[in-house]
């Protein structure tokens, strides 16, 4: 997850195991938590539908859903965030939008990373559109220092600042997702 304008060059591309920011032990009772909550809060609403946002989101809808206790389905949704290489732009584009009807379902959007708030706030107006019985909005990660929008995050794991994060779904250039923790990339001094 690279999102600022300080350039790609300035910082360690290549380390195969960037520092660790958030352990996996401590992602995963997170996530344990999350599931409780969010079964807690939507068991009389009968079920929700799950939209991970590609990619990031995938390790962590993948792992959130398994935990649920309420009757679940899954989508997904993909949109590019970057128009000019590594810098971020503001622009959002919508590249996949949902396969099923979500007309009347309760929608939680399950994203890795909110950080301009850009992207969450585009998707909550597209998916508002399918006319949704209502949308919440849970992250694994928010960057509430970056925020560029006010945008409602209703579920998250951790606050962090503004780091550049790496694993379990996040990239740096398609490198690192598959790290089972969040490790952060440190800019050359
Ligand atoms: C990341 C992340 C969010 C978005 C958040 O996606 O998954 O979708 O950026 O940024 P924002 O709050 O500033 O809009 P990215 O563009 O890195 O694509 P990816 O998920 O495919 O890696």
């Amino acid at each position: 997850m690279l999102s600022d304008t300080r350039s790609p060059r300035a910082i360690k591309l290549t380390e195969a195991t960037p520092p660790v920011l958030i352990s996996a032990d401590k992602i995963q009772k997170r996530v344990r938590e999350l599931a409780e909550q969010i079964s807690a809060d939507y068991s009389d609403k009968g079920d929700i539908v799950l939209i991970g946002v590609l990619k990031g989101a995938f390790i962590f809808l993948a792992d959130l859903s398994r935990l649920l206790t309420i009757p679940r389905t899954i989508e997904f949704i993909a949109v590019s965030s970057y128009e000019n290489g590594n810098i971020a732009s503001g622009a959002v584009r919508l590249v996949m939008d949902v396969r099923g009807n979500i007309e009347g379902r309760h929608v939680l959007i399950v994203e890795d990373i909110v950080d301009t708030g850009h992207t969450l706030s585009y998707l909550i107006g597209i998916l508002k559109s399918h006319g949704p019985a209502s949308i919440r909005t849970c992250a694994l990660l928010h960057k509430a220092e970056r925020a560029e929008v006010d945008v409602k995050c209703d579920y998250v794991g951790f606050g962090i600042g503004d780091e550049w994060v790496v694993g379990y779904g996040l990239d740096y250039a398609e490198q690192n997702r598959t790290l089972p923790y969040i490790g952060h990339i440190v800019p050359d001094e």
